[in-house]
């Protein structure tokens, strides 16, 4: 790794000329714990060896990461960008090596603003998933936007890489419907769409966050819902048929109407059926009769609400939860996670599903989600943006396993079940979902002061495709420098490989 050439003192000094000193928190403040800890989920990135920040920036306006920016460029101390902290590998607010960095925490820049009658709306980074959605079903009831699951995402982060919900197959990935953005470059400078460039634009719909600037705001088109949408959960165990109907399951959710989306969740030898439809009961209960009885569904199983409601009712499960815990963004530092991702394009067989499920039995605390791709996601050509995994995808995999106590070290079947899952899922490259951040599908080394393109090839591959040369392409073009780096960002590439 590079010495540092790192003025701490000077960029802090640099700081204080532009940023006034309550919006900057350095170790010797007193809220700088609380401030760091603020939106921190995985406590594995909150130990006394964590790599902190020398400081954390908290904007209220664009001219203070523009001098963040600038100050950092002197002064050699690089930034990390934050809007939620969701990140799986924590990259947005800790280094793996010894670093001087600062985090500017976007957290306050969070303004939603609804233009009903264009149904579009901007927003800020620092908004959370759950801040969107309650905004935009208030100002515009009848409208809302395909994003993720999760309420406390910030949309920095989340639409960086992608945003991949329950309405994707309707509507596409989040960035599917990112209309234009501000971000400050490496140069300092606040751009647009137009300003930014067509490969820029591009880049930031989906290549990875902290790799070309700090994206400030979004502009969104809002997609139409009906006023009743209907969600249902049903569980089957191994008993029940579980691995037969996961196996139905892989072709027939990639292909159902785009209405109709049916999530599973595998955990405790059991599947759970997770279904949204953009519609009423009735019409749901007839269709799941004819395209997949074994689920067995009938009214009973059905929920009718507002789509505002649906996306509370999915982490709840309880239909009285107030859908004013979406503005809730505190984040809890219990529970210790390891997340890693697969895409499937060709269905697995009943025989291997009966070999999946004992994975998850009483020991191995851990789960694997499935989300069906086709519909909109689908058709979308794959170098339209970043987000490669579209024609042919059948569904992601996204393997969780988490722990409570003190080790740091999550517990080793996690990778156990992802070796012994490579013969099933997508090859050369095996693919990944960047928002699904797993450092150990590669991290890069820097090579005469910038991150080396074959060391970025390794993982970034497998997260964009054949997109990833156009990444590092763009990188090279407006950082060449590689000031926004971490140890999965893109790397610079002068000139086509
Ligand atoms: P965070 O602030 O940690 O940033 C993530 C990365 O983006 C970092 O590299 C950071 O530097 C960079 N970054 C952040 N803000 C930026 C900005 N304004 N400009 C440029 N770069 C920026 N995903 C999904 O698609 N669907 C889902 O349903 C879920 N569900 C889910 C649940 C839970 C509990 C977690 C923890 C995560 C998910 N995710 C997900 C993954 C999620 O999309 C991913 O972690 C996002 O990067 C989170 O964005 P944050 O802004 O919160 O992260």
């Amino acid at each position: 790794f590079a010495p540092s050439l790192a003025a701490p003192g000077d960029f802090l000094q640099c700081l204080s000329s532009s940023v006034p000193s309550e919006r900057v928190f350095t170790p010797s403040s007193p809220s700088f714990t609380s401030v760091l800890v603020s939106s921190i989920r995985n406590p594995k990135f909150f130990t006394p060896t964590t790599v902190r920040p020398l400081c954390i920036v908290t904007p209220t306006n664009a001219s203070h990461v523009q001098a963040a920016v600038l100050c950092g460029r002197r002064h050699d101390v690089r930034v990390r960008v934050r809007s939620g902290g969701h990140d799986y590998e924590g990259l947005s607010y800790r280094s793996e090596r010894p670093e001087v960095f600062a985090v500017v925490d976007l957290a306050n820049l969070r303004a939603v603003r609804v233009d009903r009658v264009a149904a579009t709306a901007w927003v800020d980074s620092g908004a959370t998933v759950g801040e969107l959605y309650y905004a935009v079903a208030k100002a515009a009831p009848g409208l809302a936007f395909p994003a993720g699951v999760c309420s406390t995402m910030g949309l920095g982060g989340h639409f960086s890489g992608g945003g991949m919900g329950m309405m994707m197959r309707k509507y596409g990935l989040s960035i599917d419907n990112v209309l234009d953005a501000t971000l400050v470059d490496a140069n300092g400078r606040l751009l647009d769409k137009e300003a930014m460039g067509s490969d820029l634009f591009w880049a930031i719909r989906g290549g990875g966050g902290g790799n070309f600037g700090a994206v400030l705001s979004w502009k969104i088109r809002l997609v139409p819902v009906p006023s009743t949408v209907t969600f249902s959960n049903i569980q089957k165990t191994i008993d029940q048929g579980a691995a037969s109907a996961v196996t139905k399951w892989q072709t027939l959710a990639p292909a159902l109407p785009e209405a109709l989306s049916i999530r599973v969740i595998v955990q405790n030898q059991q599947a759970l059926f997770q279904t949204l439809y953009l519609g009423g009961c009735s019409a749901l209960v007839r269709a799941m009769s004819s395209l997949f009885p074994e689920l067995g569904m009938t009214r009973a199983d059905c929920r009718e609400m507002s789509w505002l409601q649906s996306t509370v009712y999915i982490n709840s499960g309880d239909i009285k939860t107030p859908v004013e815990t979406l503005l809730n963004r505190t984040t809890s530092l219990s529970t210790f996670t390891k997340n890693k991702s697969d895409y499937v394009k060709q269905a697995i067989t009943k025989d291997t599903w009966d070999k999946i499920f004992p994975w998850f039995n009483g020991s191995a605390a851990g789960l694997m989600i499935l989300e069906p791709h086709g519909g909109r996601v689908g058709s979308i050509a794959d170098a339209d943006t970043p987000y490669p995994h579209r024609s042919g995808v059948l569904y992601n995999i996204q393997y969780v396993a988490f722990w409570t106590g003190n080790g740091t070290d999550g517990p080793d079947w996690i990778s156990g079940l992802y070796n012994f899952m490579e013969p099933f899922v997508s090859k050369s490259p095996r693919g990944a979902y960047v928002n699904y951040r797993d450092l150990d599908i590669g991290e890069n080394t820097v090579v005469g002061g910038v991150t080396s393109y074959d060391s970025g090839k390794v993982w970034g591959e497998s997260y964009f495709g054949g997109n990833f040369e156009r990444l590092a392409i763009t990188k090279g073009k407006v950082d060449a420098g590689d000031y926004f780096r971490n140890e999965q960002s893109v790397p610079p590439l002068l000139s086509r490989k």
